[in-house]
């Protein structure tokens, strides 16, 4: 499985926050946000990522995380010329993504909670699996409505009625196929290759799963000045209070073998002292080498 982390677009809900730095590199309480979808992939046994973004904001992204390999990964790096839909990460990624199934994540969208998307990686094998969220404004959103029996009946995207409150969050699961289908896709009104047309076609086809997530999971997205003070304000109150840390890729890596425990203290040891580097140090390392004992 190939993971795609998509963090292009033009942030101009945050402006002038965007003026210089994208929104992904935005911090959200004490990481750039691109480290939650980044962990969020780690932890579902992605190793191989691309990360899609603007001419302008690339660079950026690569002085952040370089080829991977801090985190025990390898990262490829591909333009996104214009922002025209979050279905054109498929055709910009096509070589990296090769004959394999992929993973799409948003570069804004931070989730926390459960284990609903490890089980859905571990089980894909064909179609397409997405989720369905229950929030209070859906229109904002893709919308999926679904019949008696759970089962998702229709998407769309942005409605004005909106037919539930079950929006699609931003990370879905494709196979080979949704190079085809993107290729096949027509821009939308608004000029973009729509993410939501590409889930529909796999809904016509019988091969679309929603995975309703449930209660006390949350997704956070950060794409306005509210969203992301209240992203910021969910991270620090659950890591105050549990003293543990959302979002830290290189934990999730140890946790996930994908790092060794000698490798995280390498990475650990070009950290400044500050307190991430604490955090890895006391509540990963030490713990790990007493559990080892
Ligand atoms: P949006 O939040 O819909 O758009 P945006 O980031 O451009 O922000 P704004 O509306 O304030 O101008 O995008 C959702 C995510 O998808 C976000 O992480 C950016 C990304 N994206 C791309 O990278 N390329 C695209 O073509 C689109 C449409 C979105």
């Amino acid at each position: 499985m190939k993971g795609i982390i998509l963090a292009g677009g033009a942030g101009s809900r945050l402006y002038p926050l965007t003026l210089v730095a994208s929104k992904q590199l935005q911090p959200v309480y004490d990481k750039p946000m691109v480290y939650y979808p980044l962990t969020t992939l780690i932890e579902g046994g992605i190793r191989e990522l691309c990360l899609i973004s603007t001419p302008h904001d690339l660079p950026r992204f690569q002085q952040l995380l370089g080829d991977g390999s801090r985190f025990g990964l390898t990262i490829d790096y591909r333009e996104q010329a214009q922002p025209e839909g979050i279905a054109q990460a498929f055709l910009i990624a096509e070589d990296f993504i090769g004959q394999d199934a992929v993973t799409l994540a948003l570069g804004d969208n931070i989730f926390y909670g459960g284990d609903t998307f490890q089980r859905a990686f571990a089980e894909f094998k064909s179609g397409a699996t997405i989720f369905g969220y229950h929030v209070n404004d859906p229109e904002r959103y893709g919308v999926v409505e679904f019949d008696a029996h759970g089962k998702a009946v229709s998407i769309e995207e942005k409605p004005k009625s909106p037919k539930s409150n079950y929006a699609v969050p931003g990370l879905y699961i494709f196979d080979n196929e949704v190079i085809r289908i993107t290729k096949n896709l027509k821009p939308s009104a608004r000029g973009e290759l729509e993410i939501t047309a590409v889930n529909v076609e796999y809904m016509r086809r019988n091969e679309l799963r929603v995975h309703r997530l449930p209660r006390g999971f949350a997704w956070l997205d950060a794409g306005t000045s509210s969203s992301l003070h209240e992203a910021s304000a969910y991270v620090q109150t659950i890591e105050k209070r549990a003293g543990v840390k959302i979002g830290c890729p290189e934990e999730a890596a140890f946790r996930n073998g994908i790092l060794s425990l000698s490798q995280l203290e390498e990475q650990m040891a070009k950290m400044p002292n500050c307190e991430y580097r604490a955090y890895l140090e006391h509540e990963v390392v030490a713990e790990a080498k007493r559990l080892e004992k």
